[in-house]
């Protein structure tokens, strides 16, 4: 890595937490995120969810047909496939062989597409038991889904409830915490004890990095700061800040991108899902350059997740530059058109 007042050269980056959709909109989404990463995790959260081997290999199909009409050679998707109460043993065994990257677990509930998610980690038990066998990652939606439970409050309350439990009885299972938001999840995944295997890791988003919960009330409702998990008040963002840059290689990038048109998130009940793909490179990098750490951010965006998951890392290099570009107010989706993370507004680093 290279880095002066003005330009950073790092290995090319990859996002280990990324949701594209399906159809159309894919060939807009594909396009920001294969500009900056090499590899990205494509969450299956989709209508219905890819919860089998097949449904993984025909989204994979379709994405990679959207990334041959965009002449995209050197970006490559990794499949997860969506952890359900049924999921099978023998699926996991298939999903192990045929080249899926991980599962994901949604709590039933709690978020965007996730009706078809696990009403009880129990019915789980012999899939997880399996995927431990085997050596495939569980990547969670880390929140509990309890109406009474306050919404500030559902990721420590997964930590206390389901995730520490869940690793006492599993404890050579691959976990990633995704896109973690609290001082809670942060110290849990640094202080825990994995026997000294790589077993526990966390994933962090631009948006949680750089803003707190006041940026959803700045001056009235801000509909596209809305994601889940919500964001935290601000000294949660110190400490996941704090994290991120210290260079422990259990946190690493995952953007949590996710797309909803401009008139699905401005609307009476808008979804939840920040658009960061546009420029989340820049974004990183000014959250890093906020606590003088710009040096830890090849660590964190580059080797850590290819590490995790025991890939190679990337070998080609990309060049930041401090030169301010302007985030659009508006971008193309489909036939409709999204609104990016901080548009109209202009950001410090951008890729050459
Ligand atoms: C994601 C989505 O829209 O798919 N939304 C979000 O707010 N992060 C789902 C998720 O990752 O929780
Ligand atoms: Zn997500």
């Amino acid at each position: 890595m290279s880095i002066n007042q003005t330009k950073i050269e790092l290995i090319q980056p990859d996002d280990w937490h990324l949701h594209i959709r399906d159809g159309e909109v894919m060939r807009d989404v594909l396009t920001d995120t294969a500009r900056q990463f090499a590899r990205a995790i494509i969450m299956p959260n989709l209508k219905p969810p890819v919860t089998t081997v097949e449904l993984a290999k025909e989204y994979r199909a379709r994405i990679q047909a959207h990334l041959d009409l965009l002449g995209i050679t050197d970006f490559a998707p990794l499949m997860t496939l969506y952890l359900t109460d049924n999921t099978s043993v023998e699926e996991v065994r298939k999903a192990r062989a045929q080249g899926i990257t991980a599962f994901k677990l949604y709590p039933a509930g709690a978020t965007t597409n996730s009706d078809f998610g696990v009403s009880d980690i129990k019915h789980c038990y012999r899939a997880l038991e399996e995927m431990q066998a085997v050596g495939m990652p569980l990547l969670v939606h880390g929140e509990v889904t309890s109406p009474d439970i306050d919404i500030f409050d559902r990721e420590a309350v997964f930590i206390d409830q389901i995730l520490e439990p869940l690793r006492q009885k599993f404890p050579e299972l691959k976990v990633v915490f995704e896109h973690i938001t609290t001082l809670q999840a942060a110290h849990y995944v640094r202080d825990s004890s994995t026997g000294g295997k790589n077993t526990l890791a966390a994933t962090l988003t631009p948006q949680h990095l750089l803003m707190n919960r006041n940026a959803l009330f700045a001056g009235g409702i801000r509909p596209h700061n809305y994601c889940l998990p919500v964001l935290k008040r601000e000294e949660h963002r110190l400490a996941l800040l704090e994290v991120a840059t210290s260079g422990n290689p259990r946190f690493f990038l995952g953007t949590d991108s996710a797309p909803h048109s401009k008139g699905a998130k401005e609307t009476a009940c808008g979804c939840a899902g920040c658009y960061s793909a546009f420029n989340a490179l820049g974004l990183y990098a000014e959250a890093f350059e906020s606590v003088g750490k710009l040096e830890k951010l090849e660590g964190f965006a580059s080797f850590f997740g290819p590490d995790f998951y025991l890939l190679q890392r990337n070998t080609k290099k990309i060049t930041l530059v401090k030169q301010a570009q302007d985030i659009p107010t508006e971008l193309p989706l489909g036939n409709s058109t999204i609104v990016p993370l901080r548009a109209g507004e202009s950001i410090a680093w951008s890729l050459i």
